[in-house]
């Protein structure tokens, strides 16, 4: 797909209001400079969602949501980035251009090709082998619509003959993954004599196919998949999740199951929002979906061993993913059951009530370790540390991380306080309070982005052996390029994505009603920065002075440093 220009994203932020954007959604109320409304991401009875129209930037005080205008619209209607700006656009009635070349042709008759598919399947569905198959399953003819399930013909080229009259080449076919056999030159049908289940993307445009053999004999794998296309990559699509969207809106659950036909069992016994991953354990991109679906994930796993290795890659995805406000539990079936089989037998309430009682994420975590480490032996504690720190590590700052590693503390009985992260033990010794003054320098320069005209010859920081300078020196040249932006604009316009999701953390880490003098604290951080900067380069330079003589331009710097530094204690 071809770009969104950077000056359009910064002309319709321009042209947007948050406040507006927020307000067509909920009930807000205003309070002196800021709007506030009960948060749509959690539970609330007073209003704890905080919107900044001078900021053009959200926060919630309760469970730490934040963002701007378009992260708003991402989550709450849960889109992507480029859906989230073609929407804010619609609103405004602005046209979105795109940049560079566009989007190749492919891409839109690929999308075309597996709809066409799609109905061919629904169409053969009737009659078929696979009607008497599904109910004998337990599923209605409703089910079946709803998930759009169908049938792969026996014979090899219904399929190609059906999409060839319709006009598609078999390159096309092919990209899309509906054929095998190409590379040999003898293409033909992928998918025969299969109950097909279409996967849909979040906008529910068929992109790829399951399909399931009728009989138990040795018609190839149980499942049949779409290989990976342009249109369909497992690690970042889960089945059913257009369908569970809708269930899930305004806080709720989503859970992730492991199978096609547990998704559709559970839907028709009234359990709306499971997705499933598709035979591939949860990945971190599964995790950031889920998420963005609902702010509790519910990871439903086989009881057996296979079930509990699934769950811990699952806990591995989930853990870098939960911030405030989000949480996630694991449930596990009784041996021998999969959500679809319990529901059948037990019926939906026995379901729910098992879910009710799903582990939460911190209980199953220690529980996990527990199992591997004997924690009576002063052994055994010391392993569970070295094994759970790391993992521990990767959650985002916040009262569920300092609550794990108090736990983590409890549990291996330790008189002293874990370190963590460990770098900064590392590096205490010479600086304890580093990190903060970049973090504080940053923050302080997204709320009040103008403030940056005040730093200059910033140009040391490029020098300085620090983490995070430089994304604090990019800020600054970018602030310097662009004058005028408010927070969220810097932060949607910034290039890259990840250390975006790291400013936007950086940017509500500074209280919106705070009053503190930012430009006081900035010019504390930078002046504290720059000394930094000379004692380290002193450092350097004596170092240097024992192993070699240093020539006279090394001399004059030892000696300038030295001189700077004495005026500036
Ligand atoms: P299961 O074998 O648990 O599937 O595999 P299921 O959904 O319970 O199947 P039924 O009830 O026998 O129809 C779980 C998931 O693993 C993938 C599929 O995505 C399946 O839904 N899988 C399984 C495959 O991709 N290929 C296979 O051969 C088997
Ligand atoms: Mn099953």
């Amino acid at each position: 797909m071809s770009r969104i220009p950077e000056s359009f994203i910064a002309d319709l932020l321009d042209r947007i209001d948050i406040v507006e954007v927020i307000g067509s959604r909920l009930q807000m109320k205003r309070a002196g400079r800021e709007f506030h409304a009960l948060c749509p991401f959690h539970d609330e009875k007073t209003p704890s969602f905080t919107v900044s129209p001078q900021k053009q930037f959200y926060h919630c005080f309760g469970c730490g949501a934040h963002g701007t205008a378009i992260g708003f619209t991402m989550e709450y209607d849960g889109l992507d980035f480029v859906d989230a700006i073609e929407e804010l656009a619609r609103s405004i009635s602005l046209p979105v251009p795109r940049e560079g070349a566009p989007a190749p042709k492919i891409d839109t008759d690929l999308f075309k090709v597996v709809a066409a598919a799609d109905q061919f399947f629904r169409r053969q569905l009737k009659n078929s082998p696979a009607v008497p198959y599904l109910k004998n399953r337990g599923i209605s003819g409703a089910t079946a619509q709803e998930f759009g399930l169908g049938y792969a013909p026996k014979g090899w080229n219904g399929l190609m003959d059906y999409l060839r009259d319709q006009g598609f080449s078999k390159e096309t076919m092919d990209n899309a993954g509906l054929l095998s056999g190409t590379e040999k030159g003898r293409a033909y049908d992928r998918f025969r004599d299969r109950l097909m289940f279409p996967i849909n993307d979040r906008r529910g445009r068929p992109v790829a196919f399951g399909g399931r053999t009728l009989g138990s004999d040795d018609d190839g794998p149980k499942y049949l998949n779409s290989p990976e296309t342009p249109l369909f990559h497992k690690g970042r699509q889960l089945y059913g999740l257009s369908n569970a969207m809708a269930a899930c809106r305004h806080g709720g659950e989503v859970m992730v199951v492991e199978g096609y036909m547990d998704v559709i069992g559970l839907a028709q016994a009234g359990i709306r929002d499971a997705v499933a991953t598709l035979g591939t354990a949860t990945t971190s991109d599964h995790a950031e979906l889920l998420f963005r679906t609902a702010p509790h994930v519910i990871c439903c796993f086989d009881g057996d061993n296979a079930g509990r290795r699934a769950a811990w890659k699952a806990v591995e995805a989930l853990l870098p993913r939960l911030r405030e406000g989000r949480q996630a539990s694991f449930l596990f079936l009784p041996q021998g059951e999969d959500p679809d089989s319990l529901v059948q037998n037990k019926g939906a309430e026995a379901f729910l009530a098992l879910r009710q009682a799903a582990t939460p994420l911190s209980d199953y975590f220690f529980d996990h370790f527990s199992d591997q480490v004997d924690l009576h032996s002063l052994d055994g504690r010391s392993r569970l540390v070295a094994l759970a720190r790391p993992a521990l590590e990767k959650i985002p700052d916040g009262s569920f991380r300092d609550l794990m590693f108090e736990r983590l503390q409890r549990t291996a009985r330790m008189e002293r306080q874990i370190s963590r992260p460990p770098m900064e033990r590392t590096r205490q010794s010479s600086a304890p309070a580093r990190r903060t003054l970049v973090r504080s320098a940053i923050s302080c320069l997204l709320a009040q982005p103008e403030l940056a005209a005040k730093v200059e010859n910033a140009g040391f920081l490029a020098q300085l052996d620090m983490p995070g300078v430089n994304l604090l020196l990019k800020l600054v040249d970018f602030l310097h390029e662009r004058p005028n932006l408010k927070t969220g604009s810097v932060i949607e316009l910034w290039d890259d994505r990840d250390e975006a999701r790291h400013l936007v953390k950086l940017a509500a880490s500074i209280l919106l009603d705070e009053e503190t003098d930012l430009a006081a604290e900035l010019t504390d951080a930078i002046e504290a920065l720059r000394k930094a900067h000379l004692k380290q380069r002193v450092t350097q330079l004596q170092e240097k002075q024992t192993r070699a003589d240093l020539d006279a331009e090394e001399k004059h710097e030892l000696m300038a440093c030295l001189t700077e530094l004495a005026s500036a204690r």
